[in-house]
């Protein structure tokens, strides 16, 4: 059984939303995950010891929230290569957030990425919650 560590950064509570359903699909097909806030990751030990990552920011004015970045930087000092990873986050209109969080893991960390970032509106609109759901579970098919 994989262990996948799910960080989020958030401003109004959708993208930590979207991570507790996309932990939830995770569990669902068998595997666990734990669910943190960025500023609870101090140095890039905080990101030792999980069998996959997957990290999500909002997009505000065309940007992720710049504790992510951090996150990100600190990232590319932990082993992640060739582990699980995937992205995600609450977008109004452009959603640049998950893209760059996708692109940093998949071409600096080295890891088997998703098909694709998760981005979404919102949790509870437009089938949403299935969707998160959807994306954890193709994350744990990653790790199966
Ligand atoms: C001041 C402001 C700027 C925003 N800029 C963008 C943007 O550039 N692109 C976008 O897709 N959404 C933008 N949004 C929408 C947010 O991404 C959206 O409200 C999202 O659900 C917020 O997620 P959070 O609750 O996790 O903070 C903006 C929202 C605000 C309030």
């Amino acid at each position: 059984m994989g262990n996948f560590l799910i960080v989020y950064a958030t401003r109004s509570g959708e993208t930590k939303k979207i991570g507790e359903l996309i932990a939830e699909g995770i569990r669902i097909n068998g595997h666990s995950a734990e669910i943190k806030k960025v500023n609870e990751i101090k140095n890039e030990k905080d990101l030792d010891g999980y069998d996959g990552y997957v990290f999500g920011s909002p997009t505000y004015h065309g940007e992720m929230i710049s504790s992510m970045k951090q996150l990100l930087f600190l990232g590319e000092r932990a082993a992640l290569k060739g582990l699980p990873g995937g992205a995600f986050g609450a977008f109004g209109w452009s959603g640049e957030a998950p893209e760059r969080i996708f692109g940093t893991m998949k071409n600096i960390y080295g890891m088997k990425m998703t098909g694709n970032p998760l981005m979404l509106k919102a949790s509870w609109m437009g089938g949403g919650r299935d969707m998160a759901q959807d994306y954890g579970k193709e994350l744990a098919k990653l790790a199966d």
